[in-house]
C-alpha cells in the first residue's frame, strides 16, 4: 500500500501534502508520534506539542483562548486544530507557513510556545538511544537532522485524518439523519459551504467573516505576511470537522460556545464590516429554531472515532 492510498479517501479531493518527499511508514509515524508527545523538545522540558493539540479536542487546546506555553507565557492566538492537515495548502491563521514538513520549528523556537532552539532539540534526540535506533530505522542515518526532525513529526501530524463522523456515515448512506440535523444540513449548504466547504469543511483561501478586531492583539490576519492592503482581517477558513469540540472558536478563541457563533453570524455580524467578505454581505434571516438545526448539523461532524483513536493517543 503506497502512503498516497493510505490517505486518499474516495470522494474527497486528492492531498495537497507530498508524500513522495516523505513517505509515510509505521515506523515513521510512530517516531513522529513520539517526538509530538514529548516535553523534552521544549526548553524547560514542560510542554509538547500535545500541550497545546489535545487530541480528544481535535488537537487543539479548550481551556483557555489563547495558547499557553512554557512557564505560562500566553500567545496570541487560539491554537488551530490538526485535522485532516494533507489537505491543507497553508498553515498557521494567516498562511504564514506554507510547508507543513517546516512548521515545527515555529513552535519549537516561539518564546510564547516552547521557546528551545532547534539544534537544542538535535542534541537531545541524538543523545539518546531509544531516538537514534528509531532515526535510523525511518531514515537510514542514526543522526537526525533538522529535516528528517521535521519531516517526523509531519508524518504523525499529517496522518491525523478525521473522515467518519455521522455526516460522512450520511454520506455513504449507512445512517440517517433526524429532521432536525437535515433541516440544519439545507441551511449549512445555503449559508456556509461556500466556505466551510465539504467535504473537508475548510477553504484553503483567506476571508474576513466580519468579526470586528481584537483589542488585545490587534491581529490583522494575513495581512501580516502578505502586506496587501485588501487583507486585513482576513484569516484562513477553518475546518468545522470535529466543531463541537475544538472550543473555544475564532483565532482569539473570542467564543466558547458553537451557540455564540451561530447567533454571531445570525445576529450580529456587521454587514458593511470593512473586509467583509461578498459572500456574507446578505442578511442570513435564521430564526431561533433554524440556529437550533444549524447547531445539530454542526454536531454531525463530530468524529469519536478520531477524537478517541488510540493510534493517535500518548504513545505506550
Ligand atoms: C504553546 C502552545 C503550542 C505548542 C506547544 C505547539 N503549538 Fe502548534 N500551534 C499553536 C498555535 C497558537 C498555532 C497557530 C499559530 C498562528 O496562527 O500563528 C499553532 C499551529 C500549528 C499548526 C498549523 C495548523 C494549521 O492548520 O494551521 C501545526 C501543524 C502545529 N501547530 C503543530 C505543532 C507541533 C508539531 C508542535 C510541537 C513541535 C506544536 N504545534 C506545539 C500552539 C502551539
Ligand atoms: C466568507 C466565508 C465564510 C462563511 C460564508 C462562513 N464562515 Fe465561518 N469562518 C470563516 C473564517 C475566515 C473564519 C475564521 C475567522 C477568525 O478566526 O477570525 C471562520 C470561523 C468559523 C468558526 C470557528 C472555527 C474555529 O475553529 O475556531 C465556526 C464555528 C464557523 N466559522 C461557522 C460558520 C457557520 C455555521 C457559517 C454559516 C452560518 C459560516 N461559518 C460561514 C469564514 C466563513
Amino acid at each position: 500500500m503506497s502512503s498516497e492510498q493510505h490517505l486518499q479517501i474516495s470522494e474527497w479531493p486528492k492531498p495537497v501534502y507530498n508524500f513522495e518527499q516523505n513517505p509515510i511508514t509505521e515506523d515513521g509515524f510512530q517516531l513522529g508520534r513520539k517526538l509530538f508527545y514529548d516535553p523534552m523538545l521544549s526548553r524547560d522540558n514542560t510542554i509538547s506539542c500535545a500541550n497545546c493539540h489535545l487530541q480528544f479536542t481535535g488537537f487543539t487546546h479548550v481551556d483557555h483562548a489563547v495558547s499557553h506555553g512554557i512557564e505560562g507565557r500566553k500567545g496570541t492566538r487560539n491554537s488551530p486544530v490538526l485535522i485532516n492537515l494533507a489537505w491543507n495548502s497553508s498553515f498557521h491563521w494567516d498562511g504564514g507557513v506554507n510547508h507543513l514538513d517546516v512548521q515545527a520549528i515555529n513552535p519549537i523556537q516561539h518564546p510564547a510556545e516552547m521557546d528551545n532552539s532547534l539544534s537544542n532539540v538535535l542534541e537531545y534526540v541524538n543523545d539518546s538511544k531509544e531516538y537514534r535506533s528509531a532515526f535510523f530505522t525511518v531514515f537510514g542515518d542514526s543522526i537526525a537532522t533538522s529535516s528528517s526532525l521535521m519531516r517526523a513529526i509531519s508524518q504523525f501530524t499529517v496522518s491525523l485524518v478525521s473522515s467518519n463522523s455521522k455526516y460522512d456515515q450520511y454520506q455513504r448512506g449507512e445512517v440517517d439523519f433526524s429532521n432536525q440535523e437535515k433541516r440544519g444540513l439545507k441551511l449549512f449548504e445555503k449559508h456556509c459551504n461556500s466556505c466551510h466547504t465539504a467535504p473537508l469543511f475548510n477553504s484553503n483561501e483567506y476571508a474576513s467573516n466580519g468579526l470586528p478586531i481584537d483589542t488585545a492583539y490587534n491581529d490583522l490576519g494575513r495581512y501580516g505576511i502578505s502586506k496587501v492592503g485588501s487583507d486585513s482581517l482576513k484569516f484562513r477558513i477553518p475546518t468545522l470537522r470535529n466543531i463541537e469540540h475544538t472550543y473555544p472558536y475564532m483565532h482569539d478563541g473570542r467564543f466558547k460556545k458553537l451557540r455564540e457563533v451561530v447567533q454571531y453570524y445570525a445576529e450580529e455580524l456587521d454587514r458593511e464590516a470593512p473586509y467583509l467578505s461578498e459572500k456574507l454581505k446578505t442578511e442570513m434571516k435564521l430564526s431561533d429554531n433554524h440556529q437550533k438545526d444549524l447547531i445539530a448539523f454542526l454536531c454531525t461532524l463530530t468524529d469519536r472515532s478520531f477524537l478517541y483513536n488510540r493510534r493517535f493517543g500518548f504513545p505506550n
